[in-house]
């Protein structure tokens, strides 16, 4: 120990002022690996590591103050988003911070490659043996028994105490990978080949189409006329999209725009290839609803691949900080993909969520489905002690979106019984929806008290209908389930919204969530159904707000409205748009 802290004292006296304190301390640590977890020993010297370095920014709070003030209907800010510079201008570190920490990894021989646009995420490469010098760490091979994964991981780690307060977290260090990574949330339980209706007019409880949500939420038949509106569909985990099962499905179930394609972005090595046996029914199910729905807004295609340097992530950060680094932004994101919440390391989540908030603070909506597990997480599971909830659902400046189905008898919806639904353990909950949670929880009074976390944000924000969709997979029809369905039909139809905010020469909405509650009326409040799970019925569908479905399904002529009636015309300075979007209208 003496030997090793004078090395880092000789090592300091060289890169620092003589004042500085170059002790080091213990920045993270854990008391042992995750259970299933098993130590095979030290990590091989030489192997080569990839972290990530997220610096302090100069004002992360500011930024959140700024993205309320450009989100809330009524404030003077509202609709002025931000432009790239100013949100870099919030994360950016300041200079002592990117000194400070690029003198400590230049003097140890590191180089430090900066991979957000604002300078404050790095990434450095380094053999274990330098790693475990430069973090006074314990580098080794961690297998998972039931997946035989291997990781490299160390149980603690420490920087100069001086750079203390320039490192928010270094990754991935003791976080461990969850063996079951970003998830899909679509179902395929009810999975039934059909042959194509006759009438996809008619809304029937066993084969939802487009038409029936339209005719559902009111959407009439709308011709889109702004080209630098877009819509963006994430893809992960070698999901693919298909364009030839993209134009069956809109000749059969939305003609009217036949002939509409999606461009393609790549991150990470990213691929979409086209042959009908690779079609995801995740990809697909995004894809054929965020465009039959929006009618032909231009839509892209972004499609993370398997060469992802985010740890954990699988590639959710990486898209995340890609799109901060474009000067043109889709004005709308949908997600269909997501983790359980104890997934992700707490700090980790944490930076996420606030690379989310900087994207709202520059006018995206960020849409996410909000799991199929009911109560139990993502996907169906045997709980522990609690509740499981979602991410990145908890995050309070995305909006989660639940599912619905069809009551056969009326026709209207109840709520999806998948339609996972909660509270967040790792984010409180934000001012937009204290009140309507308040309530919420006093209808529920005692019911799975201890289960959850009342403090928490709560989800989702709004539901869509999510059962028996129709989708068509190299070449077939197929019927699905999943709040996969729900995100990109209420994501579609925010951009067709946006359509006509952009047309009356105002801004597009934004971060919702402050718009969405001080709307409640421009809902199909759902008030029967539950979200069961963890052996329990979960949480019921009640008046109001209910932690199953949200505010309810969207009522589109009056959410059209409201948004219209809260848009101030802006003040003249250019609107973000993609520009080298190719040309889908037909029209
Ligand atoms: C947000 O709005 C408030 C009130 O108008 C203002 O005082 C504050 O400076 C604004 N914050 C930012 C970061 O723009
Ligand atoms: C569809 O709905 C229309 C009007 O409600 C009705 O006349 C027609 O019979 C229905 N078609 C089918 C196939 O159910
Ligand atoms: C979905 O379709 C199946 C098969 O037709 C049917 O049995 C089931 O009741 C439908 N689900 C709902 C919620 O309507
Ligand atoms: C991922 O990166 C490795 C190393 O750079 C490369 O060999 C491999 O081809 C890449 N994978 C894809 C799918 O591009
Ligand atoms: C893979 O991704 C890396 C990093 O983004 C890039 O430099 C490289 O050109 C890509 N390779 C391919 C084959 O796309
Ligand atoms: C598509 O994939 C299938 C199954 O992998 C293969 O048999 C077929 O040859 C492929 N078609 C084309 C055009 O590549
Ligand atoms: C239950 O606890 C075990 C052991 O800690 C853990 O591996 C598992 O992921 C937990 N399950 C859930 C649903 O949280
Ligand atoms: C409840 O949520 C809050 C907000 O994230 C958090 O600080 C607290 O630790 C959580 N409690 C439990 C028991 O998880
Ligand atoms: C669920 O409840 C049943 C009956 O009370 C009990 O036998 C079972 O152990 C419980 N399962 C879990 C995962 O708590």
């Amino acid at each position: 120990m003496p030997t090793k802290l004078l090395v880092f004292s000789a090592l300091c006296s060289l890169a620092f002022a003589k004042s500085m304190d170059c002790r080091m301390k213990v920045h993270e640590s854990v008391s042992a690996p995750p259970q299933g977890y098993v130590s095979k020993g030290p990590a091989p010297a030489d192997t080569e590591l990839n972290l990530r370095i997220a610096l302090a920014q100069s004002d992360p709070d500011g930024l959140i103050d700024a993205l309320y003030n450009v989100s809330t209907p009524g404030s003077l800010a509202y609709g002025e988003h931000l432009s790239k510079e100013d949100v870099e201008k919030f994360a950016a570190p300041t200079a002592q911070t990117s000194d400070a920490v690029k003198a400590w990894l230049n003097h140890a021989g590191v180089n430090a490659t900066p991979i957000s646009a604002a300078g404050d995420w790095l990434s450095i490469a380094l053999p274990v043996n330098q790693a475990n010098k430069l973090f006074d760490a314990d580098f080794a091979i961690y297998t998972h028994s039931e997946t035989g994964k291997q990781t490299i991981r160390t149980m603690k780690y420490s920087i100069p105490t001086e750079l203390k307060d320039h490192i928010d977290l270094v990754h991935p260090m003791v976080a461990f990978p969850s063996p079951v990574s970003l998830r899909p949330v679509v179902s395929t339980s009810s999975d039934l080949e059909r042959r194509a209706t006759k009438h996809p007019a008619n809304c029937s409880t066993s084969e939802v189409t487009p038409a029936c949500v339209e005719s559902l939420y009111d959407i009439p038949p709308i011709k889109v006329t702004q080209r630098h509106n877009q819509l963006a569909v994430s893809g992960f985990e070698n999901e693919f999209a298909n364009q030839a099962d993209l134009q069956t499905f809109l000749e059969q179930f939305q003609p009217d725009i036949k002939g509409a394609t999606f461009t393609l972005q790549t991150i990470d090595n990213g691929t979409n290839p086209q042959n009908g046996s690779e079609a995801g029914f995740e990809a697909n199910s995004d894809i054929q609803y965020a465009i039959s729905i929006s009618h032909g807004v231009p839509t892209t295609f972004i499609s993370a691949g398997p060469n992802n340097t985010d740890g954990d992530l699988d590639g959710h950060l990486d898209m995340a900080l890609f799109l901060l680094g474009e000067s043109k932004l889709p004005q709308v994101l949908t997600t269909s993909y997501g983790f359980d919440e104890s997934d992700l390391p707490r700090k980790l989540s944490h930076k996420l969520c606030h690379v989310y908030a900087q994207l709202g603070a520059r006018g995206m909506s960020l849409l996410f489905g909000s799991g199929d597990g009911g109560v139990s997480g993502l996907q169906s599971q045997t709980c522990n002690a609690t509740f499981v909830p979602t991410s990145p659902s908890g995050c309070p400046f995305v909006t989660s979106v639940g599912a619905t189905q069809l009551v056969s008898s009326h026709g209207g919806e109840t709520a999806a019984p998948f339609s996972s639904g909660g509270f967040s353990d790792f984010f409180f909950r934000p001012k937009y929806q204290a009140d309507a949670v308040k309530s919420y929880l006093s209808s529920i009074g005692s019911t799975n008290s201890g289960l959850f976390n009342a403090s928490g944000r709560a989800y989702p924000d709004v539901s869509a209908i999510g059962t028996n969709l129709s989708i068509i997979i190299d070449g077939r029809l197929k019927i699905l389930d999943g709040t996969s369905f729900s995100s990109p039909i209420f994501a579609g139809m925010i951009a067709l919204i946006n359509d006509a905010l952009l047309r009356a020469g105002k801004r597009q909405l934004g971060f919702l969530n402050p718009f969405l509650y001080k709307n409640p009326r421009a809902f199909h409040d759902i008030t029967t159904g539950s979200n069961p799970g963890c052996n329990t019925t979960g949480f019921p569908a009640l008046k109001g707000w209910d932690a199953v479905t949200g505010l309810g399904t969207p009522n589109f002529k009056a959410l059209k409205e409201a948004a219209l009636k809260a848009a101030r015309v802006p003040h003249p300075h250019p609107i973000e748009t993609e520009c080298t979007m190719q040309d889908v209208l037909s029209v």
